[in-house]
């Protein structure tokens, strides 16, 4: 095993901010995970798990021990009456895995086609699209415990699943967690930087069915007059989509959508309704009512404005990006990324009285 020292992040985050780990261990087996907790100062200090750094800002160099997750593998590890269950290492691409699944001919994850980053972090933040969230095909997890070297599995239950919302986005002892959820002696009140996702086993649905209801793949129906679609129908059109709103981070650096979509009482939906008729909003199950954060954000002007090299996307104002180059040393810093993010959310709060949530996790 092996410490690097000051490694430059910029290509390990899809922001592509420059930035630089202290020390930084490449994680390509289980293995080097026992080596690294068996030695006492690695051990010992703080650390944090890197994925595809999809997900994450990156405001200055990070000081923590940064593990890198390479864990590779996917296999069908086996089949019940109902489902094929398909294993593969956190280290994998995640698109890489939902095309594979498809190739071998297991339906399910298509409309998840195309999102950005690894299979560790998918569960991390309960990643979904076009209807479809991790958790609705998510079998169980194991992952190693960085204070007692444990290898524990999880269940869907236990990973307490969101939106966009997991048991590992989570301190120990932060609220809106279930209670007493255990595994394996671990009470899990928030794992976050407690432990390394290793592996994660999916239900792939043998009796599969499209997930279609949503506006951009129901006007691929339309336009295709296919009322039956295959899976990977629906992923090559999912890719269409994607790619014609959504910015490659290949190209240009960004990490999704950078807020969540809130959630209003029907009360406060109607006042809203009542000033701006057109806010985009979908009623939800449990009577509240989902509101396009990118509509708001569109309303209040920000679509194609910049602080710096940081800016707000021209096709989609939910998407901040990098202007500069992805291996430009002279791009976005994080500093003008959260400038620009907090300039947004005090302008949907002025205008709306709506607090909007950043998705990525600040580091
Ligand atoms: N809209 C605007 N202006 C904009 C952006 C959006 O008016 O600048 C409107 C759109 O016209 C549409 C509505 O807002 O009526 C919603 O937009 P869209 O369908 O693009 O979806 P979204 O709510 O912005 C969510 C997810 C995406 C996911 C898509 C498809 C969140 C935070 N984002 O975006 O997830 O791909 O739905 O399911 O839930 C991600 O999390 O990184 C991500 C890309």
């Amino acid at each position: 095993m092996l410490v690097e020292k000051n490694v430059p992040l910029q290509a390990f985050n899809s922001f592509h901010i420059v930035a630089k780990a202290h020390a930084l261990v490449r994680i390509a087996s289980e293995a080097d995970l026992h080596a690294l907790l068996a030695d006492p100062v690695l051990r010992a200090s703080p650390k944090f798990v890197l994925g595809g750094g999809s997900n994450i800002v990156l405001t200055g160099d990070v000081k923590a021990l940064v593990l890198k997750v390479e864990l590779m593998g996917r296999l069908l590890l086996m089949e019940t009456a109902k489902d094929f269950i398909v294993e593969a290492g956190a280290g994998e691409n995640w698109h890489e895995l939902v095309a594979w699944t498809l190739a071998q001919g297991y339906g399910g994850l298509e409309n998840l086609a195309l999102i950005p980053g690894t299979v560790g972090a998918a569960p991390v933040q309960n990643i979904g699209a076009y209807g479809v969230e991790l958790q609705d095909r998510f079998d169980s997890l194991d992952a190693i415990d960085l204070q007692t070297g444990q290898v524990f599995t999880l269940n869907a239950a236990q990973c307490a699943f969101g939106y966009r919302d997991s048991v590992f986005k989570h301190g120990p002892g932060t609220a809106a967690l279930p209670d007493g959820l255990a595994a394996g002696g671990h009470q899990l009140l928030g794992l976050k930087d407690r432990c390394v996702i290793l592996r994660v086993r999916f239900a792939l649905p043998k009796a599969w069915k499209p997930v279609l209801g949503y506006a951009d793949l129901d006007k691929k129906i339309a336009e295709h007059a296919c009322t039956q679609p295959t899976a990977q129908q629906i992923f090559d059109w999912v890719c269409q989509i994607r790619r014609a709103k959504l910015p490659d981070p290949q190209v240009i650096g960004n990490v999704g959508s950078f807020f969540k979509n809130p959630t209003v009482t029907p009360e406060q939906c109607v006042d809203i309704i009542a000033r701006d008729p057109k806010v985009v909003h979908y009623p939800l199950a449990d009577g509240s009512v989902k509101l396009a954060a990118g509509w708001l954000i569109d309303s209040c002007g920000w679509r194609g404005k910049s602080v710096g090299q940081a800016g707000v996307y021209e096709k989609q104002a939910l998407v901040l990006v990098n202007r500069g180059g992805v291996d430009s040393p002279f791009g976005a810093t994080g500093g003008e990324v959260m400038t620009l993010a907090r300039a947004i959310q005090t302008s949907v709060y002025e205008r709306f009285g709506i607090r909007l949530e950043p998705e990525p996790v600040v580091v």
